[in-house]
């Protein structure tokens, strides 16, 4: 490269170059021409938290976000239904007088949780339901599992076994899919073969596969109070949760998920995890989902509200990176925000 002859004036300046990628981003309708990532209502996954409280209850550390009795979850999900969002994620919020070592109010078959999900299948049957599944909002420990005598370990296979148990309940009271996120070995597997016992044939599983021990999960255990039960944010699941530091490990998780019978494979964190949401588009032929989790969420609005990040070119931004990096799905808190902004 050289400067071909004197300029005259800084416009004039020429380099003797064959390609200009900046010939494809000089105007809109060019940027518009060859972006590859497009975000769409179709995407999202909205969560909610139900509570039996009778009036909603805000969610501190989640700005936007609130606990919601039955009736407001009704109406939340029409809204959501009308603004084009196809699917939520339901989690549930239990007083702690009803929390017990084993977390039997999980297999409770009129638990307020199992009355949500009749009513919003009832209400708006088009929306696809999807209920998490996990022992924690549960159990007076607040962990994924029962732990032994001593308390000293998480029992996986027990917890399996509850966990095809609960996905049976859920699904005859109307939940579409079932998503297991308490990461005991075999669950997919227990969960399928459960469902299938009971001809629910039908019901997908929506796998948890890579998921990390986080402290992104911080503010959705105030929302659904496993924190508290704990005494702590802190509270470690380092020995069923996987370790921030592996990739390859995930792709065991997921390869095993999938052979389970798993429907929909998902990683979560997804911001601080997109190299293995893209390892994971690479190696199945599944939808892959991501969970953009509530530290990821709070962040945002955190640094928002100090005038410090622009809340919606960052909302938009992670979310794109999070497709770009693979995901077919996106579960987020900011999912009806965007099919507001997407209208
Ligand atoms: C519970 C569960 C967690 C999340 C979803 N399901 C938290 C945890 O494992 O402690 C986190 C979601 C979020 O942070 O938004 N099994």
């Amino acid at each position: 490269m050289q400067t071909l002859e004197q300029p005259t004036t800084l416009s004039q300046t020429r380099l003797n170059l064959t390609r200009r990628p900046r010939r494809l981003r000089q105007s809109p309708a060019v940027r518009g021409l060859v972006r590859e990532t497009q975000l769409t209502t179709a995407d999202f996954i909205q969560p909610l938290f139900i509570t039996d409280n009778p009036e909603p209850t805000a969610i501190e550390s989640m700005p936007g976000i609130s606990r919601l009795p039955i009736k407001d979850l009704l109406h939340e999900c029409e809204t959501l239904a009308s603004l084009g969002i196809q699917a939520v994620v339901l989690f549930p919020h239990l007083d702690p007088s009803l929390k017990d070592a084993a977390g039997s109010q999980a297999l409770n078959p009129d638990s307020l949780f199992i009355q949500a999900i009749r009513a919003v299948k009832q209400a708006v049957p088009e929306l696809l339901l999807i209920a998490d599944m996990a022992l924690d909002p549960y159990t007076s420990h607040g962990h994924d599992g029962i732990l032994n005598d001593t308390g000293t370990e998480v029992l996986n296979d027990v917890s399996a076994t509850i966990m095809a148990k609960m996905a049976v309940l859920l699904a005859q009271n109307g939940c579409d899919w079932v998503a297991p996120s308490d990461m005991m070995d075999g669950r997919v597997g227990a969960i399928r073969e459960a469902l299938d016992a009971h001809d629910l044939t039908q019901t997908g599983i929506l796998a948890y596969s890579a998921k990390y021990a986080s402290a992104y999960y911080g503010p959705f255990r105030d929302a659904v109070g496993s924190a508290q039960a704990a005494g702590t944010h802190l509270l470690s699941k380092d020995s069923y949760q996987m370790d921030p530091a592996n990739r390859r490990e995930a792709l065991v998780e997921a390869c095993l998920d999938e052979e389970e019978g798993a429907d929909v494979l998902m990683v979560k964190p997804a911001g601080a995890y997109l190299d293995i949401i893209r390892e994971v588009r690479e190696h199945t032929a599944l939808p892959v989902a991501a969970y953009q989790v509530s530290g990821e969420y709070a962040q945002i609005h955190a640094a928002a509200q100090l005038g410090w990040l622009n809340l919606e070119r960052c909302r938009e931004e992670s979310l794109l990176a999070i497709k770009r990096a693979g995901a077919d799905m996106i579960l987020s808190y900011f999912a009806k925000d965007m099919a507001l902004a997407l209208r």
